[in-house]
C-alpha cells in the first residue's frame, strides 16, 4: 500500500524524518510531497526543501519525494495511494489534524488519514520552532539533520562552525 506524507517541510525536522521512517515500516512506499503554495511565505524555495528532504531519507529504500499542486486528496489518487500520513505532536495539533482529516474524508471517502504519534523526544518540534531559535542566533543541531542546519545558518547568516550533535 502507498503512502502520502504531505507537508511545508519548510525545513523538514527530526520530528518528519521519525515520522517518514516508522511510515516506511508500515507501507510498502512513502511519498513525501511538498505542497507548492504560492500564498505562504516560507524559507526555503520548493526546489531546496525537495533536495533537503531526499537527502535526508536517501537511507530509506521505499521513500519518494516529490512536490503538489492543489488538494491532497487529489494526489494520493493520481498516485494510487490509499493512506494520507500525519504526524500528532499534541493535544492542540489534534484539533486542526481531525478537521483536516474529516474534510478530507468528505472530499475523498476512499483515502484514510493515518495518524503517528510523534515520538516523544520531538513533541515540542516543527519547522516553525526550528527557525525562530535560528533567528535568535541559536543552535537548532540536534533538531534538523546537519546539512539542513547549515542550510540554515546561511539563511541568517550565521556562519560560525557549530558542533555536530546528530548523524545525519
Ligand atoms: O506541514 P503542514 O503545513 O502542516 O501541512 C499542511 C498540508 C500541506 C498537509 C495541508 O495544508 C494540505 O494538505 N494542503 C493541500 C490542500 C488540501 O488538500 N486541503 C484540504 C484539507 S483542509
Amino acid at each position: 500500500m502507498i503512502a502520502i506524507y504531505p507537508g511545508s517541510f519548510d525545513p523538514i525536522t527530526l520530528g518528519h524524518i521519525d515520522i517518514i521512517e516508522r511510515g516506511c515500516n508500515l507501507f510498502e512506499k512513502v511519498i513525501v510531497a511538498v505542497l507548492r503554495n504560492p500564498s505562504k511565505t516560507s524559507l526555503f524555495t520548493i526546489e531546496q526543501r525537495l533536495n533537503q528532504i531526499r537527502h535526508s531519507t536517501e537511507h530509506l529504500l521505499n521513500v519518494e519525494v516529490a512536490s503538489f499542486d492543489g488538494l491532497a486528496v487529489n494526489y494520493a489518487k493520481m498516485q494510487q495511494a490509499k493512506v494520507l500520513i500525519r504526524g500528532l505532536r499534541v493535544l492542540s495539533d489534534f484539533e486542526k489534524e481531525l478537521q483536516m482529516a474529516h474534510t478530507n474524508k468528505t472530499l475523498s471517502p476512499e483515502i484514510e488519514t493515518v495518524f503517528l504519534a510523534t515520538s516523544n523526544e520531538y513533541s515540542f518540534l516543527s519547522s516553525s520552532v526550528v527557525k525562530e531559535i535560528a533567528i535568535f542566533g541559536g543552535s537548532v543541531d540536534h533538531l534538523v539533520p546537519q546539512h539542513i542546519a547549515i542550510d540554515i545558518y546561511k539563511c541568517y547568516d550565521k556562519t560560525q562552525p557549530k558542533p555536530i550533535l546528530n548523524q545525519r
